[in-house]
């Protein structure tokens, strides 16, 4: 009887937590993660970046949230990622949190924040997982990085990967374009992600990366690779959220698809508002 009622639960999500309050609902794990990737699931992952949305995606079926440093760029205005501050990812992370209780959430860890020292990159990523409550760090970077991505993951913090387009090295880069193109690159990329998943990182966003490179690395690692731009080889997919509700009407990727056009329907209802005020029909 109790073994079929813990089973039950474990099938629910539960994790052997005592959950502290009583409305806390199931909250999904890694090890959910790494069992839907064995099972041959294919991982969904979307972008999140504050508490609204994320109540808006709790329970949409989504594997994981990213909440990524593009909120520089679509919630702050930027052109880039790099003004994107720890404490904006510790304030969008914890809203986050807050907003969807049962999610697996990652917290991508900002530009400098983690290339330091691994003294520091331990500090600061110690600082996202106490404050935000979130699951894992996100830490961009392939070879070079894995010796940091070791120190992490041996400190008992969860680590995605991510490799390929880097937007955080974009002016090392020269630009948003496909990586892995040329064989010495090709070469370059397939050992970031054999390095970083052998320092531990459960998982490996891939982005921007030719397609037939992307399938070969996922077909030779036992991580998921997570891909955006890099074709449908990946063990997963990740989109900014932005892209995929159309709230920039005027934005269009061509590796992005729209679900819906909510930046058309926004304005739309503001419109209609105004009017309203404006006529004296509301209130
Ligand atoms: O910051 C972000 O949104 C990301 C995704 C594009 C993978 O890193």
């Amino acid at each position: 009887m109790m073994a079929a009622a813990l089973q039950w639960l474990f099938s629910r999500g539960y994790n052997g937590a005592v959950e502290t309050e009583a409305h806390t609902p199931a909250r999904r794990t890694l090890r959910d993660i790494q069992t839907h990737y064995r099972q041959g699931a294919i991982l969904s992952m979307v972008t999140c970046y504050d508490f609204a949305s994320a109540q808006l995606l709790d329970g949409c079926g989504i594997d994981m949230l990213l909440v990524g440093d593009s909120l520089g760029n679509t919630m702050l205005g930027f052109e880039t990622t790099l003004p994107v501050t720890l404490e904006d990812m510790i304030r969008h992370g914890a809203a986050v949190r807050r907003g969807a209780p049962g999610a697996f959430i990652v917290v991508d860890m900002p530009y400098m924040t983690c290339q330091i020292s691994h003294e520091e990159a331990l500090r600061n990523a110690g600082r996202v997982m106490q404050e935000t409550g979130c699951d894992a760090v996100k830490v961009e970077g392939g070879q070079a990085m894995a010796p940091t991505i070791r120190r992490l993951t041996d400190a008992g913090c969860p680590v995605m990967g991510h490799i390929g387009l880097t937007p955080q090295s974009i002016h090392a880069l020269g630009g948003y374009r496909l990586q892995g193109k040329e064989d010495e690159a090709a070469k370059r990329l397939m050992a970031d992600a054999v390095a970083v998943q052998d320092a531990g990182a459960f998982s490996i966003v891939i982005e921007l990366v030719e397609q037939r490179l992307s399938r070969e690395i996922t077909e030779s690692l036992s991580i998921p690779t997570i891909g955006i731009g890099s074709g449908p080889g990946c063990s997963g997919q990740v989109q900014v959220l932005h892209d995929v509700l159309g709230l920039f009407p005027d934005r269009h990727l061509r590796h992005a698809r729209r679900y819906a056009e909510v930046g058309e329907t926004i304005r739309n209802a503001i419109r209609s508002y105004a009017e309203d005020v404006r006529t004296g029909r509301f209130p």
